[in-house]
């Protein structure tokens, strides 16, 4: 009798859990879909910030917490000549995210690319001394992250410091300034907010020799007591590669160094890429018909294994939520995406969640399943 009234509780209560579940609404964006794991971001750009993508605003709204600023506060807009910052786009990024609440990244204060000839040379145009480069990089770390004290959440103080071999790339703040030049970005921005979290970003980081490269240098800022919250992988994946065995790995091995990592610039390239694997800005290749195959219209085919590659991705962030921060896309829709024009001008691209007209794919319905499950 009395085993009889336990299987009869028992059996209420796991019909009411299943009555319970089947209730709740799946979420149907992605900000709450990964909620209480990690924010989920997008890249944005002049159109979005100022309100002309009027469309691609909307989704940013209803789909992201998180942006990240896709030029606008690249040295060569936010400091255009020696003695002008101008604030006036990336004063309007911040604007956006604060409105609605977003985390808001920072990116970035160190670079090789996208900063003007001028930062190197002295005022005759001769290369510039060590001393005059650090103070120059101090100015300017001081400045933008002052500038933004208590609202940006999350700078990216050193980008893509790394050869493909996890050696330090001769760039001219290394060539200037020596390997000591990460350590001072990484300070004069503490100095300047001390409670925003700093990063260091870099792509290809799935590769395991660029990983260690990114690992010692993790080591070497902790060594010297620098507060290096986060390393950032750029994720700029392609279609076949690199593996997801590979993916978990790098987030795993990152965060034993003591870091968390955020998935910083996703996008998953379907075009052809002869080139090999990188996110090389400065590459540069003449467009040719071949390298365009889907200017009507993606087979479905293709786009099937880029849902199926996008949920096996998300299903290995969502795992690893501990210490998986953030996942930013590096665009809001195919339309906007970088990949359009780089490395080759002109092509049909479509490596984000939503399509040249604002729907969702197939790839956001199954990264929406993959929290689900
Ligand atoms: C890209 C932008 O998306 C392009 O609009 C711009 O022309 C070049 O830079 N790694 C980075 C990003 O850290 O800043 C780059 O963004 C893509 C590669």
């Amino acid at each position: 009798m009395r085993l009889h009234r336990c299987i009869l509780l028992v059996s209420a209560v796991c019909l009411w859990n299943l009555a319970a579940t089947a209730q709740a609404p799946a979420p149907t964006t992605l900000k709450d879909a990964f909620r209480g794991g990690f924010v989920i971001g997008a890249a944005i750009n002049i159109a979005q910030i100022t309100g002309r993508d009027a469309r691609g605003d909307a989704i940013l709204i209803s789909q992201f917490n998180s942006i990240s600023p896709e030029n606008v506060m690249k040295w060569e807009v936010i400091h255009p000549r020696p003695d002008v910052y101008d604030f006036t786009m990336a004063d309007k990024y911040v604007e956006l995210g604060l409105k609605n609440h977003m985390f808001i990244v920072g990116h970035n204060l160190c670079w090789h690319a996208q900063t003007p000839d001028w930062v190197f040379k002295d005022e005759k145009g001769n290369p510039i001394s060590r001393e005059a480069l650090i103070e120059r990089l101090h100015d300017h770390i001081k400045t933008v992250v002052g500038h933004y004290k208590g609202k940006i959440d999350s700078w990216d103080v050193v980008n893509e410091a790394l050869n493909e071999d996890g050696t330090l790339r001769q760039s001219p703040w290394l060539k200037i300034i020596g390997d000591d030049f990460l350590i001072k970005a990484f300070q004069f921005a503490h100095e300047a907010d001390p409670n925003v979290q700093l990063n260091y970003n870099d792509y290809n980081l799935e590769t395991p020799a660029k990983r260690k490269g990114a690992i010692a240098l993790v080591k070497k800022l902790q060594a010297a007591g620098v507060p290096i919250a986060v390393v950032g992988n750029q994720a700029h994946l392609q279609i076949d590669g690199p593996s997801i065995a590979d993916e978990e790995a790098t987030v795993t091995e990152l965060a034993a160094s003591g870091v968390k990592v955020a998935i910083t610039e996703l996008d998953i390239d379907v075009l052809p890429s002869a080139w090999g694997k990188t996110a090389d800005v400065s590459l540069n290749i003449q467009a040719n018909p071949a390298l365009n195959p889907y200017p009507k219209g993606l087979p479905d085919d293709v786009q099937q294994r880029l849902a199926k590659r996008y949920a096996d991705l998300f299903a290995v962030y969502w795992k690893h939520r501990d210490v998986v921060n953030r996942v930013t896309l590096w665009g809001v829709t195919d339309s906007e995406s970088w990949l359009n024009n780089w490395p080759v001008r002109g092509r049909t691209s479509y490596p984000l969640l939503f399509d040249r007209d604002g729907k969702p794919k197939p790839a956001f319905e199954a990264v929406l399943k993959t929290a689900a499950n």
